[in-house]
């Protein structure tokens, strides 16, 4: 068997919380990852029938039944990840009935799965089922989001618009706009449930006054996703308060979206 510590998957969450906590996003144990990984690429590594122990999932996780997920840990901090994976990340699979989660590998002071778990794992439920091809969520606190949260109406028309606005490509990556949570206690099932719900819709929900969801196919996608959203913030932070003299404007998003040939929003814009 081959050595879990090569494994392309850990060496990619490592590198990934890496740049996020550079990227101050991730301050303290703030944000978390789970990557869904296909059993056959886990057992090159590990044996997959043998657990360390059992995780109760907390909800129902049987549309996830026998799905192997990397995980970051509850309560650890994204700094350290890439020094001892085996603390701050677990590799495990959901149980056949979804009420528990077998540990196959990780979280070795005995700790478990980030306290997001009914969100993340709700939401790749969600996202499945729009892109079978999905197979990230992510979580974090990026600092210009977050500040712009308390100073523009969290309405999710006008964030999305105003997003758009502040850099020429947003609207190509972001096509769909960003759906908007209201505050909510985090790490509970309904904070997970009304996630999933807006995840129907949009790969990017802002959690208001916490931080930013996001959802992909690859680790570098979703967070390239995070990071357009958080750069156009910056440019919103940086400029917000200065008299505006210039702005994209709707028919240019228009004939961007056609340039690239996506989908966007009709009824986000003024047209
Ligand atoms: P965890 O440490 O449980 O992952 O929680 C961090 C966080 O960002 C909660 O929203
Ligand atoms: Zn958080």
């Amino acid at each position: 068997m081959k050595n879990i510590f090569d494994a392309g998957f850990v060496r990619d969450m490592c590198s990934t919380a890496a740049n996020m906590y550079r990227l101050g996003w991730d301050e303290r144990n703030g944000g978390n990852i789970s990557y869904m990984i296909d059993k056959e690429q886990v057992a090159e590594y590990l044996d997959i029938d043998k657990a360390v122990r059992e995780i109760p999932t907390g909800f129902d996780a049987k549309p996830l039944a026998d799905r192997c997920f990397i995980v970051t840990g509850t309560g650890k901090y994204f700094k350290n990840v890439e020094s001892d994976p085996e603390t701050n990340l677990g590799i495990i699979r959901i149980s056949k009935d979804g009420a528990t989660a077998k540990l196959l590998w990780g979280y070795r002071d005995g700790g478990k799965f980030t306290s997001e778990f009914p969100a993340h794992m709700m939401s790749h439920i969600a996202r499945l089922k729009v892109d079978c091809a999905n197979r990230v969520v992510m979580h974090s606190h990026p600092t210009n989001l977050l500040a712009m949260n308390y100073v523009h109406p969290l309405d999710e028309r006008k964030f999305s618009h105003t997003l758009w606005e502040m850099c020429t490509e947003c609207i190509a990556v972001f096509p769909e706009g960003v759906g908007v949570l209201p505050w909510m206690l985090c790490g509970t099932n309904e904070i997970g449930e009304a996630t999933a719900e807006k995840m129907k819709e949009f790969r990017v929900v802002i959690w208001a006054l916490h931080g930013v969801y996001g959802a992909g196919k690859t680790l570098d996608e979703t967070f390239g996703l995070i990071e357009t959203v958080e750069k156009a913030a910056q440019i919103f932070m940086l400029t917000s308060h200065l008299p505006r003299i210039n702005t994209i404007k709707d028919e240019d998003m228009v004939k961007l979206a056609e340039l690239f040939k996506v989908n966007y929003r009709k009824d986000f814009l003024d047209i």
